[in-house]
């Protein structure tokens, strides 16, 4: 399914094999092309949006306005191509390495997840089990994980975790539709795109701007010695307040910011519940590895198998110039290329030939990501990937998560299937109910969660 990406009738080379797909990724004459079928927009004098051409209408319709996807996403590191590119990410590369990893660890992962979890373990239900919903538990795990790691006071408050969450919610609704994964008239589209841009606006009022003079405070008294380095948080909003020059224009940091939620809030916490119900799946399946979650190895083959199948969302870029891929395939300047995940990540010549189905133990040839193209590859490659999956013997997002919820016997809940929708942007099958209970109840210490 590559069309809502595109323009109508556009042309598009659609890639299945995963030699080719890491290929594009990698040349630099290929360009980002999200948004490339994105819904004209103007402004009026007042600053409201309206669609230009109406709700169908595309970039290269000939309808006035400028694309949403420019508008809404100008300044984050996504759309940005070359030299610009290459400095924002320099910038954000600190956020992402060794010390910020610990100081994430220490100050955000860990005693977010114990805080969270010992709240469920402390409510058994009438039956003495605890129970939760892992979706919602999971989108407000790593809404508060956004927060630290954004660096957004406030939202260790149920109420304003809560508001941060809408107002994601509220700029995802326009990246869904946007993409074509949701049914609007143009009063319902304008309303939905409208929406997006008051949701970053209160995400500035509300979040962003306040947590950005609490940070020019602390280095404040970092400069006249009443602060140590050490002491500073690691967080964007930090890295935004040292004055790095890519973010000199103030729109820049709010929209790096809004865009770093989306991940965390929808994509990681999708990814949590996908790896549980996989694992759930296999266990089920593999009694004799039922008590596998507690090796790093094991947990860590299982986290990147989640990953590698359960990617629907395409990668669309666009030619640059005429070229040749090193499978001999040309692709002409001006041509968009699709990137379907779902084939690329499941390539028999690459994961063999079960590579359809999941597998812990999966061993992958030298040189291919054991998660296929999940995390993309080349200069967009994700920026968060050591976060994500750990590095250097420090735990990532996904398995400290997964080891405690094992550890304290999470178990589907027998009174209440779990559910998924097959629609959701960013990952196509997702699930929207996902009831647990715990039968092996004890408050959980934060040493038994960070092994590292
Ligand atoms: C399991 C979780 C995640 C998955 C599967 C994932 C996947 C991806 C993929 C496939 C891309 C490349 C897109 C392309 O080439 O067009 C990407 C880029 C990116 N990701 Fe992630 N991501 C995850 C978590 C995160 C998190 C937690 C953050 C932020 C804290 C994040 C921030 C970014 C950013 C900023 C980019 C753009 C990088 C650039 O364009 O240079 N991601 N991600």
């Amino acid at each position: 399914m590559v069309g809502p990406l595109f323009p109508p009738g556009a042309d598009v080379v659609v890639i299945s094999s995963f030699e080719e797909g890491r290929a594009v990724l990698r040349s630099e004459d290929f360009v980002v092309a999200f948004g490339a079928n994105s819904p004209r927009v103007q402004l009026d004098p007042e600053g409201s949006v309206h669609l230009a051409g109406g709700a169908r209408a595309r970039e290269g319709d000939g309808a006035d306005g400028m694309p949403w996807t420019e508008f809404f996403n100008a300044n984050e590191v996504h759309f940005m191509h070359g030299t610009a590119h290459a400095r924002r990410r320099r910038s954000l590369a600190p956020l992402f390495g060794r010390d910020a990893h610990i100081w994430a660890r220490d100050k955000v992962i860990v005693p977010t997840l114990v805080v969270r979890l010992n709240a469920v373990l402390a409510r058994p239900g009438p039956d003495g089990l605890p129970r939760t919903d892992i979706v919602p538990f999971a989108r407000q795990l790593f809404a508060q994980v956004a927060s630290g790691l954004i660096g957004l006071d406030g939202a260790d408050s149920e109420d304003v975790l809560h508001e941060l969450l809408g107002i994601a919610e509220r700029m995802d609704a326009a990246l869904m539709l946007v993409h074509d994964k949701m049914e609007a008239s143009v009063e319902q589209s304008e309303r939905i795109l409208q929406d997006a841009v008051a949701a970053r606006s209160e995400f500035r009022r509300r979040f962003y701007e306040p947590s950005l003079r609490r940070r020019a405070q602390l280095l404040a008294r970092h400069r006249s010695g009443d602060l140590a380095e050490g002491e500073l948080p690691h967080d964007l909003l930090t890295v935004i307040a040292r004055g790095v020059p890519t973010f000199e224009d103030p729109e820049a940091g709010v929209a790096q910011a809004g865009a770093f939620l989306s991940p965390l809030t929808s994509g990681t916490a999708s990814m949590l519940v996908h790896a549980l119900a996989d694992l759930v799946v296999w266990f089920g399946a593999h009694p004799d590895d039922a008590r596998r979650w507690a090796h790093p190895a094991f947990l860590e083959g299982a986290i990147t198998e989640t990953i590698r199948l359960h990617q629907p969302v395409v990668i669309p870029r666009l030619a640059r110039k005429d070229l040749a891929l090193p499978s001999g395939r040309t692709i002409r300047r001006g041509q968009y290329v699709a990137i379907t995940r779902l084939e690329t990540n499941r390539d028999p010549s690459v994961f063999g030939a079960d590579a359809d189905s999941y597998d812990p133990r999966r061993t992958v040839p030298p040189g291919v990501y054991p998660f296929g193209l999940g995390f993309g590859s080349g200069p967009h490659m994700c920026v968060a990937l050591p976060l994500v999956l750990g590095q250097g013997g420090i735990s990532g997002l996904l398995a400290p998560v997964l080891r405690a919820l094992f550890s304290v016997g999470v178990k589907p809940d027998p009174g209440q299937p779990a559910r998924k929708v097959g629609h959701g942007f960013p990952f196509r099958e997702v699930y929207v109910s996902y009831p647990v209970t715990f039968d092996r109840v004890r408050t959980l210490p934060a040493a038994a969660i960070a092994e590292t």
